[in-house]
């Protein structure tokens, strides 16, 4: 019978080897062909391995993938856990759940929440991170909490000025952190009313309670 190749999607979690599953780094170590941001390339990859990048072309990421799978399996690095907003959605786009094999990874959001020593099984975990967020999530009411995900153009002092836009007060609990697991990551404690006024962190963790 025809083997069939299989796609292996690894999440590598916030950045440092050090929150890596062990089944994560035999799989990558293993891994023949691998595909993942450059950053995570050049961290993770070896001289040996076939590497692709994942850039704007997603459609030739994924041909790319097709392409290799006819005779290998793929190795997709995602960072933090890949069922939270990574390149798992676009595979599943194209290829059947059967083709892929999902390795769990710490996200960015647990180790955010982590970092304050806050539960998060009553925060909503939002990504604005290219995309805008449903009015009804952003909404302030008392005893919400938000984990967002944030980007350069969806940065902390927009994203703060839209929550106070949705009722949230200016003296609510703002923490940005930034560069998890890295040797300089920041997180830094603010009102809702400072975020505004605050910039960079850029790609980073906001969590924030009223
Ligand atoms: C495409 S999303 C990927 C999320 C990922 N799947 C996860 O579970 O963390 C990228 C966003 O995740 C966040 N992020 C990823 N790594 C991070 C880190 N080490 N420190 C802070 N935020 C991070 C940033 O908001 C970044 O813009």
């Amino acid at each position: 019978m025809e083997h069939t190749y299989k796609i292996i999607v690894v999440g590598i979690g916030p950045g440092s080897p050090d929150y890596v599953l062990p089944i994560a780094s035999r799989t990558i170590a293993g891994a023949k062909v691998l595909v993942g941001s450059k950053r995570a390339l050049d961290t993770f990859g070896s001289a040996n391995q076939v590497i692709r990048i994942i850039d704007k072309d997603i459609k030739g990421v994924l041909d790319f993938i097709e392409g290799r799978l006819a005779c290998q399996d793929v190795v997709v690095l995602v960072s933090g856990d890949p069922g939270f907003y990574s390149m798992l959605a676009a595979l599943r786009g194209r290829f059947a759940a059967e083709r892929i094999t999902v390795i769990p990874g710490i996200s960015s959001a647990q180790l955010a929440f982590a970092r304050l020593a806050e539960v998060w099984q009553d925060a909503a975990l939002i990504s604005m991170h290219g995309r805008q967020a449903a009015d009804d999530v952003l909404r302030y009411r008392p005893g919400h909490k938000l984990g967002i995900l944030t980007d350069t153009q969806h940065n902390p002092a927009h994203i703060a000025c839209v929550l106070l836009e949705h009722g949230w007060p200016e003296t609510a609990c703002v923490w940005l952190c930034t560069n998890l697991s890295y040797d300089n990551e920041v997180v830094a404690a603010m009102t809702l009313a400072e975020t505004t006024g605050t910039p960079g962190f850029e790609h980073s963790v906001m969590v924030v309670k009223a």
